[in-house]
């Protein structure tokens, strides 16, 4: 990762990944908009707020404003309170995106982040790699049900996660993503970071575990218990 410095904002980014983009474009490739007039927008996902999906050269990729959720986050969107640089959300999730790369975690590569300072507050983007022809677990668990041997492999995934450290601090079914040929993929570490100790890791799967019987209860989706305990197996395998 490059880094660029400026009084107000710091961005990072991959060149390798951002061929087409010069440096004075920078600080636009986390503007929708710029994206809009290149006719680039290939189409959008919702979560806490828009993740807007762009066409690099060499792939596509997901663009995601920093958003508070919960209550707080209705009085105060987007503003975190500044400390330094390197703690700002994005240049923390580049970090955690490359420990768990190191670590054969299948996550996004990051492209690029930026943190915007304004007097106490900093507003920040990621660039991350879309996952192509990815679903998550919410879009495909309302269409049908999955088999064990999925299941196995997401608790696997999440193990790897877990081995390397990192606290997923948001575990969701909507976190968690099947590719084409059903590899599971895990993303969205805002605000997660490498940990010490284990006494978290439960909390991650109790987490997780909540969002299945949530989302059975909203959409109906096609889950049962012993679905869990697949994901178990695979974790403890
Ligand atoms: N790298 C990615 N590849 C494919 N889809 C993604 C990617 N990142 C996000 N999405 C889609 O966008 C949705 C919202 O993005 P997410 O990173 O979870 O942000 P948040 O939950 O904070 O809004 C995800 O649930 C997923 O459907
Ligand atoms: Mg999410």
């Amino acid at each position: 990762m490059q880094q660029l410095s400026f009084n107000d904002q710091v961005i990072w980014f991959e060149p390798s990944l951002l061929t087409n983009i010069d440096h004075s474009q920078l600080a636009q490739i986390f503007e929708p908009e710029f994206w809009q007039q290149r006719e680039a927008i290939v189409g959008s996902a919702c979560g806490r707020g828009t993740t807007w999906f762009v066409q690099l050269e060499q792939m596509q990729a997901a663009l995601r404003h920093y958003r508070r959720g919960g209550l707080f986050g209705k009085l105060v969107k987007d503003s975190y309170y500044f400390t330094n640089w390197g703690h700002t959300r994005g240049a923390r999730e580049i970090e955690v995106l490359a420990a768990l790369t190191q670590h054969k975690v299948h996550v996004p590569r990051a492209i690029a982040a930026r943190a915007v300072k304004h007097g106490f507050f900093y507003r920040a983007d990621i660039l991350s790699e879309r996952i192509p022809n990815a679903k998550d677990l919410v879009e495909i668990l309302v269409e049908s049900p999955l088999a064990h041997q999925v299941y196995y492999n997401i608790g696997v995934e999440i193990k790897k996660m877990h081995q390397a450290g990192v606290n997923h601090t948001d575990l969701n079914i909507h976190n968690i993503l099947l590719d084409e040929q059903q590899k599971v993929w895990l993303i969205d570490f805002d605000k997660c970071g490498v940990q010490a100790g284990d006494a978290w890791k439960a909390g991650n799967l109790a987490r997780l575990q909540r969002s299945f019987i949530k989302e059975l209860n909203k959409c109906q989706i096609h889950w049962q218990q012993a679905d869990w305990q697949a994901l178990l197996d695979g974790y403890n395998a």
